[in-house]
């Protein structure tokens, strides 16, 4: 028999506990529904709050309780909210976030997933129209680059101060990524071409592909992990010439990005360049509030992956009802498909519950609701 599939989930500060809510909400309606084998358990760290009463966000043993999960589904980290309020227990934000990312360390999620499609319903900010064909899926290298914190600072304090902060690329990880990219690219032509909706992208050579893969660098300045990044690109793209290959410097791809965004499929990006480069993909498909994210480890089967929407704790709305759980959905939606690698009853329901977000936005374009307002309509569509 299967073993029980198990979520930590931990709603975290601000608008986390809200967003959360609603989706333990849809877990529960699917479990009831479909008799799944899964169960859940909450935890009240990472967060403000435990770290109040703790003196730290989240105790000692923290990844070795959360190991013993399939999944962690997170709500958010960061400034508790509200704003207003300036007696409010507040973090530095390297203290507030770091539970974040020592659980993508310390399970090795070594992509960090961001899909942007403009889904039917969800807010246009570009005015062409073409922006309703934006599709594209960013992946971000999440183990090192940019994030290793290593470094330090010397004569703290002093007009002499000296700031170290160093960037560490190794060719497995960036092996690993730029192959993840390329069998993404593969899936997604696969899935379009099941659904009747095909692409098209050029190669150089001038032949068609059905898919393509955009590696991000800035290697005209950074050129040592930028020239690593490239080699490492062309050699395995070998390995995919069905998949059609792309540069961008990543100045020229925040302007197209804006410019034609509707001619990225996949997107490959370091652990710094993906993250800003995400901010900028989600208000392109529809904001924040809709924004999916995921840390997957997809190599080691005893490490939990991390399901987090791409916004933050959103203090200046927190704790008002008014946060958009839509992101939060669509992110556990992926967290069911991807523990439905081992039940594919789990899967089935994620897709259930990817379509009924997916139709709450769509019938609800425009239309101010609550969190809850929100969360209750997509439940009730599960329900029906
Ligand atoms: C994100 C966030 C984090 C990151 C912060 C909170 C450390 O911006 O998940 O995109 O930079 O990875
Ligand atoms: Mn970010």
């Amino acid at each position: 028999m299967a073993k029980t599939t198990r979520i930590a989930v931990t709603p975290g500060d601000g608008i986390g506990p809200e967003v959360v809510a609603e989706a333990v909400r849809c877990l529960e309606t699917l479990r009831a529904r479909h008799g799944l084998d899964m169960e859940w358990a909450r935890f009240p760290w990472p967060s403000h709050a435990w770290h109040e009463e703790h003196g730290e966000s989240m105790p000692q043993d923290a990844l070795d309780q959360l190991q013993k999960y399939d999944a962690i589904l997170l709500g958010a980290l960061g400034d508790p909210g509200p704003v207003d309020d300036p007696d409010r227990y507040l973090l530095s934000d390297s203290v507030s976030l770091a539970p974040l990312l020592d659980m993508r360390k310390g399970f090795d999620q070594w992509v960090c997933e961001r899909p942007a499609r403009l889904l039917p319903g969800a807010r246009q900010y570009l005015a062409d129209e073409r922006a309703k064909d934006i599709d594209m899926l960013v992946i971000r290298e999440n183990s090192e680059g940019e994030y290793v914190s290593q470094g330090g600072r010397l004569r703290k304090g002093t007009p002499d101060e000296v700031a170290t902060q160093i960037e560490v690329f190794t060719r497995k990880a960036t092996d690993r990524i730029i192959r993840y990219g390329f069998e993404q690219a593969r899936n997604r032509a696969t899935n379009r071409v099941n659904e009747g909706r095909t692409r098209t992208f050029k190669t150089l050579d001038g032949r068609t592909c059905e898919s393509q893969v955009c590696l991000v660098t800035k290697r005209n300045a950074l050129r040592y992990w930028g020239d690593m990044y490239t080699e490492a690109f062309e050699a395995i793209s070998k390995e995919y010439p069905d998949v059609a290959t792309h540069h961008e410097l990543v100045d020229a791809a925040c302007m197209k990005f804006v410019q034609s965004p509707w001619a990225f499929d996949v997107v490959v990006a370091s652990n710094l360049q993906g993250d800003i480069l995400t901010d900028l993909a989600a208000v392109l498909s529809g904001g924040m509030g809709v924004a999916p994210s995921c840390n997957l480890n997809p190599t080691d089967p005893d490490m939990p992956s991390m399901f987090e929407p791409t916004h933050g704790s959103a203090p200046d709305i927190a704790g008002q009802g008014q946060a958009d759980p839509t992101a939060m959905l669509f992110t556990t939606a992926r967290m069911l498909e991807w523990l439905g690698r081992k039940d594919p009853a789990i899967a089935a329901a994620g897709k259930e519950l990817f379509d009924a977000v997916a139709a709450d936005l769509a019938e609800n374009a425009g239309t101010r609701r609550g969190t809850h307002e929100i969360g209750a309509a997509i439940c009730k569509r599960l329900s029906a």
